[in-house]
Order: C-alpha cells, then structure tokens, then sequence
C-alpha cells in the first residue's frame, strides 16, 4: 500500500506532496485491499495564516436564472418575497453567512454598463446578454438591487467593473456613484435614487477574464491597462475597496500573474486566478451531473485536487516577484483570488445550454470540502474565492424551480464549514492511503484544521473514496481536551442529490463517531462522506 504524504500548510513540514498522481495504464482498475488507515498530526500548539472569510465567497452573474428568478422575483411576483428578492433564498444565504458576493459577472461584467441598471426600473435599458443564451436582461437588477441584496444577507461587497467594453471614466464614476460622500452630481443622483449613505465597495476589480471574453488581451497589454484603470479609480471610501486585477485562467497558465507582479504600479491588492473542474483537460467532453461512473468520480476529484499544485505555483511566482520588488515599486503583499472556481458539467437536459444550470450530488459536496482543505493550506495567500455560482448556475448552492427552492449538497457543505471563517489555520501533516479507479489516482483523505476566535479546533476532512472507509488516526499536539461534536454529509449513490420532490435526501446529520482521550483522535470516516469535527475546551 503506497502512502500519500501531504503537508497541508505550506512549510510547516517537510513532507512529499503527492496529489492526483496519475497511476501507470495497467494499474488495477480500483482499489484491490483496503487502504492503511490515515495519520494526521494537527499542531494544535502552531499557529498558521489566518482564513480569511472571504474565501467563503460566492459569485452571482447575470446568467441564466443566476440572479433574475434565482434571487430575483420583483416586487410583483406571487413568490414571497421582500423588495423582490425571494424569501427563501434570502433566509438559505443568511443562514451560510456569506461573507462576500461578486457581481455583475463574470463575462456579463465585461458588457456591462452600470447605467443600464440605475433609476427607476420602468425606464431601464434593456439589452441582449450576448454570453448568457442571448435572453434580453431588462436591468431590473442594478447596483442598487445588488447592494440591498448583500445588506439583507449580511454580506460584502464585490463589484467587477467593465474593462471589456467600458472606459477608464466609466468605471471611476461607478465608484464615485457607489462611494461618494460629498454633493457631487453623482452623489446627488444617487440621493436620487434612493440611497443617501455611500455604499460600501470591499472589492473593486478591472476587468474579468481579460485573456479571454474580457478582451482577448495579452497580459502586458492588460498590466497597462489595469495600471491606468488603477490610478483614476478613486474614492472617499474609508478603508478603500482591495483593488483586483483579473489573472490566469487556470493554474497551469501563469503568464497573467507574472507580468501583473512585475509590471504593478497603481494600487493592486491581489490577481485573480480561475479554475474550474471539468472532467478531462479539454471543455468538450464534459461530465454528466448526475449518472455518472465510476471514472467520472474519480476523474472530477483528481481534477479537483490540483488546485493544491496551481496555487502553489502562482504562490511561488508572487513570492518570488514580492522578494524582487524595485525600490520605487509598490511593496505590498499581492493576495490570491480564486474568484470562479468549482465543477463544470453538460448543462440540464431540457434546460437552455447558455444558462449553466446543473444538478448537485454528493460528488460536488466532496470537491467543495477538499477545494476548502486547499484554500486553507494557502491561507496566507488566498485571502478571497467566490465559487461559481450562487444560484442555479453551475456548483451552486441553491437549485430554484419557479416557487419551489433546494438546498444542495455542496450548500451544506458551505454551512458545515462555516466555523473556519476568519479562524487561524493549523498545520496539518497527512499519510493517507490512495483510491484508484482505471488509470487514476487520488489521495484518500483530504484534511485542514483551525482554531477559531473562541478557542475551539475546528477540523474538515473528505474521503473520496466511494467504497472504503477511512480509519482515522489524529494526533495533536499542545494541551488539547474537550468535547468532540461533528456533522456528516454522505450518502449511499455516487450521484445522490436532492431534487424538488426530495429535497432532503443528501443532508447532514449529527456524528457522534470520533473520539478524543489524551490527545488522540479517532474516528471511521465513511466512503464518499464530508465530516467538520469541533472540539470544545
Ligand atoms: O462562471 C461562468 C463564466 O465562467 C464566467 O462568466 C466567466 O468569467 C468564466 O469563463
């Protein structure tokens, strides 16, 4: 049995990191013994980078029913709602407490003209959304719309300014509009509009995807424009918005970090970096969300699972370019957005092809937490993702169906993991067995591990093996007792989801499975199942 040695915090130890090796054509086509049980020491006693709650972000595009009928009815809709917004979304985010909501794309954003959507909604510029299923967007919802969304559920702000099509004074008086605090016309007309106080802006970022839908741009280009952008973008805004530039579209590209790192020159707080799961290592040939195999299984998580290597490797890029900063160069610490991530499949039967919409299993649960294990390790880097999307749009967390809503799987996998927002992480050393299938290999437990403001230690693990259990040895160190309470999501299908007729089959449930006595932790980890441990001193 080959062990899989992971440090999952970065420098803690000096460990191999083996993630997704890809096993030789004649491996056995799955896992032929069980796999020996996995060892974790948490270092309790060693305080790591703190996770920032805006890696608990979400993303909502003007796509699709992402925004209009997602979380967005109107006022005059028989769906309950508040101000237009439906109740039951309102109440599912509340309960997630999400920290942070990008918007208006995405694509969208790269078209975007943020006075299409201000003003009274009768007299709104209605247009094509030319990437979204070509459907004609009314701007009903609109900077105003976005704001009251964020405030009812608690969350901050993140607006995505237009580089694709927009000019440098458009998206300065955007920002003059939301944050404005003296009587300028634009202030005024925002008074106008309903809105006295300034709104705040957390994140102000110029541009999206400029390699691609944003302008098919090359990245020096791109470091100019974003540079010129920056240095107009100004605000009475106190503390200002974090300033992000649009990145890589994958970690295996680099080019965009590179030169943004060595070119910045006008306030840049952090690069962006997508990266999506899809099944194979082309857009093509894209997984079914339901019904799927074994090798999708197998395939999506070991997809998954190189984000570990990606964020490593732009994390290398900026430290090293940090390390070389010219003396008349900006010197700050350029943060990691992982700003679109999560899975990618053939879009619903029956549904429009430009709406993104997908079913949510068990699967997408397991990616959501080992993506978590990840952006924990790299907590001083990553300091915001919005996975994508809130609603009805790829890995999103709520499915709507006219009045009805659910909840997914990766939802409560959200929810589980609430406890790590804004906790400091812990070093986490794993040796963990594998889980093979055809010519693929992943590691089987995927672990992190924090400390919250309270004191309690919080630990996530996934195992992503689809029959085995894991058997669960932790140690930790420094004095730690307490009392050990869980959650569990698992299910019996690979594909188990909720539908609107059963819209509870995959949920989590108490776990009273793992021990503590003398700083050991026990525990069986169900096949294919997330558990979020809390110990209490
Ligand atoms: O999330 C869907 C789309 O994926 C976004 O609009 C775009 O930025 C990315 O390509």
């Amino acid at each position: 049995m080959k062990m899989n040695i992971v440090s999952w915090t970065k420098g803690a130890v000096t460990a191999v990191v083996l993630t997704a090796l890809a096993a030789p054509a004649n491996a056995a086509p799955a896992n032929a013994a069980p796999p020996a049980a996995t060892m974790l020491t948490i270092r309790a006693d060693h305080a790591g980078a703190v996770i920032n709650k805006y890696v608990y972000g979400q993303f909502s595009e003007h796509l699709g029913t992402g925004i209009y009928g997602g979380i967005y009815v109107g006022e005059n809709s028989p769906i309950p709602n508040t101000r237009g917004f439906r109740n039951d979304v309102i109440a599912a985010l509340k309960d997630l407490s999400v920290p942070l909501v990008r918007w208006p794309g995405g694509c969208f954003a790269d078209e975007y003209h943020w006075r299409d959507g201000i003003g009274p909604k009768n007299k709104r510029t209605t247009r094509i959304n030319t990437n979204w299923g070509g459907v004609p967007d009314p701007n009903t919802f609109g900077t105003h719309e976005f704001f009251d969304f964020v405030e009812m559920i608690g969350a901050d702000a993140y607006v995505n300014a237009n580089m694709g099509t927009g000019t440098a004074a458009e998206a300065a008086q955007w920002l003059e509009y939301m944050t404005g605090d003296q009587d300028t016309s634009l202030v005024k007309e925002r008074k106008a509009n309903g809105r006295d106080k300034p709104f705040k802006v957390s994140v102000y970022a110029l541009g999206n995807e400029t390699w691609g839908c944003g302008g098919n741009m090359r990245g020096e280009y791109y470091a100019d424009q974003y540079n010129q952008w920056a240095t107009f973008a100004k605000t009475a805004q106190k503390p200002a918005p974090l300033m992000l530039a649009s990145g890589d579209r994958d970690g295996a590209a680099t080019d965009f970090t590179e030169v943004l790192m060595k070119n910045r020159r006008a306030k840049m707080d952090a690069i962006s970096m997508h990266y999506y799961t899809v099944l194979g290592s082309n857009w093509i040939n894209k997984d079914d969300a339901t019904g799927f195999n074994e090798e999708g299984w197998i395939r999506i998580l070991a997809n998954t699972v190189k984000m570990d290597g990606y964020i490593k490797k732009h994390d290398e890029i900026m430290t090293a370019a940090e390390k070389a900063v010219a003396a008349d160069g900006p010197k700050n610490k350029v943060a990691l957005y992982v700003d679109e991530w999560g899975t990618w499949y053939k879009p619903e039967p029956g549904s429009n092809p430009g709406f993104l919409v997908q079913q949510n299993t068990i699967r997408d649960a397991i990616v959501a937490a080992a993506n978590f294990n990840i952006f924990h390790k790299y907590a001083d880097r990553v300091q915001t993702t919005s996975i994508a999307q809130t609603v009805n749009v790829l890995q999103a967390m709520i499915l709507t169906d006219g009045p009805k809503m659910l909840k997914t799987p990766t939802y409560h996998v959200f929810r589980m993991y609430k406890p790590f927002q804004d906790a400091t992480s812990l070093p986490v050393e794993i040796k963990t067995g594998s889980y093979s299938y055809g010519s693929w290999t992943v590691p089987q437990v995927s672990a992190s591990a924090a400390k919250t403001k309270t004191g309690m230690i919080v630990v996530g693990l996934a195992n992503l093996d689809p029959h085995n259990t894991a058997s669960i040895l932790a140690t930790l160190t420094g004095p730690v007792a307490g009392q050990v309470k869980g959650e569990i999501l698992t299910a019996e299908a690979m594909d188990a989801h909720n539908t609107f007729d059963n819209p509870n089959l995959v949920h989590p449930v108490a776990f009273d499975g793992a021990k503590l006595e003398g700083g050991k932790l026990t525990l069986s980890l169900p096949a294919k199942s997330v558990v979020v441990l809390t110990i209490a001193p």
